[in-house]
């Protein structure tokens, strides 16, 4: 029997889907706007689909913040749209022939194979410049560097960077979970903190969600390079083996698979642990929804 939490769960996950999606069609340029070839390439990518997990979590985290629901298209709506965006560049230039070289994501061709290298690059650039003028609309500087942190070379590109040059190496554990946590666990631990900050969420309230945001998300890349090893391509949309093709430190690489997942879900365990018994409680629903997903 699937439990009322788990239909709330599931529905909440559906409707902020169409959401985001909504969000993400709205503010990107029109693809007849100039340059075409530019705006075709950042909406086929973006709009591709995926699963929308960052500016999903940032909303709950809204939500479990108790943040003002009349204010919410001008703060983290915009906020969402620009994590989900940010997150979109990131892959279109993960995905590149000089980084992992993959030729599948979102179940379609990758950016690059779709437009070529150079318009790959730009549209991920793109990305990026439209994410940072909707975050500066959130009238929260505190949340735009919030972001800038995130993804920056202490951040996302540092995970990136080193994610690159451990390849064909062996790592001990601390260093595979120093690289995820920068790679991955930055951003998703940003988009809980930035829902909470837009929220005026506690100091208290912050630390703890600040402490399962990094939880969920060192899990979040734990299960991703699972599904690498043991995923459905069909379901993943993405090519699965492209880790040990490009010799990269993983985490199932470093500990085995079993205590990979283990410590996987431990991470969710604990991260539920920290979150208080809300009866407006997505954030609960995600955590299991990451240690448990199949693509
Ligand atoms: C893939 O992210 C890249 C990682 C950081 C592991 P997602 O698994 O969230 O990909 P989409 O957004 O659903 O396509
Ligand atoms: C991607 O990690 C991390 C970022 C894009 C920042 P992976 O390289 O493992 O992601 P996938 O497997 O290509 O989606
Ligand atoms: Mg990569
Ligand atoms: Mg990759
Ligand atoms: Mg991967």
């Amino acid at each position: 029997m699937i439990s009322a939490d788990k239909v709330d769960g599931k529905l909440f996950l559906e409707e902020s889907k169409r959401l985001v999606d909504g969000l993400l069609d709205k503010y990107l340029p029109p693809e007849s706007a100039d340059p075409v070839r530019i705006h075709e390439a950042m909406r086929y990518s973006v709009l591709a689909g995926g699963k929308r997990v960052r500016p999903i979590i940032a909303d709950a985290s809204y939500r479990y913040c108790c943040g003002n629901e009349s204010q919410k298209e001008e703060t983290i709506y915009k906020a969402m749209t620009a994590i989900e965006l940010v997150h979109t560049y990131s892959l279109i230039h993960d995905d590149l022939p000089c980084m992992d070289d993959d030729n599948l994501r979102r179940g379609i061709l990758t950016c690059h194979k779709k437009f070529g290298e150079a318009v790959a690059v730009l549209a991920g650039d793109a990305l990026h410049d439209v994410a940072f003028s909707l975050m500066a609309q959130t009238n929260s500087p505190i949340a735009v560097v919030e972001l800038a942190q995130a993804i920056g070379t202490s951040g996302m590109i540092g995970g990136q960077i080193a994610d690159i040059e451990s390849e064909g190496k062996v790592l001990t554990e601390d260093e595979i979970i120093s690289i995820h946590n920068r790679k991955t666990g930055a951003l998703i631990r940003c988009s809980v903190r930035i829902g909470a900050i837009l929220a005026g969420a506690t100091e208290l309230e912050l630390k703890k969600l600040t402490e399962f945001g990094e939880k969920i998300g060192l899990a979040f890349q734990i299960v991703d390079d699972l599904l690498d090893i043991q995923g459905d391509q069909e379901l993943l949309g993405k090519e699965t083996g492209s880790d040990s093709k490009k010799q990269k430190a993983t985490y199932p690489g470093v500990t085995g698979k079993k205590e990979a997942r283990e410590i996987a879900n431990k991470l969710i365990n604990e991260a539920i642990s920290l979150l208080d018994n809300k009866e407006d409680n997505m954030l609960n629903f995600l955590a299991e929804y990451i240690g448990q997903r199949e693509n």
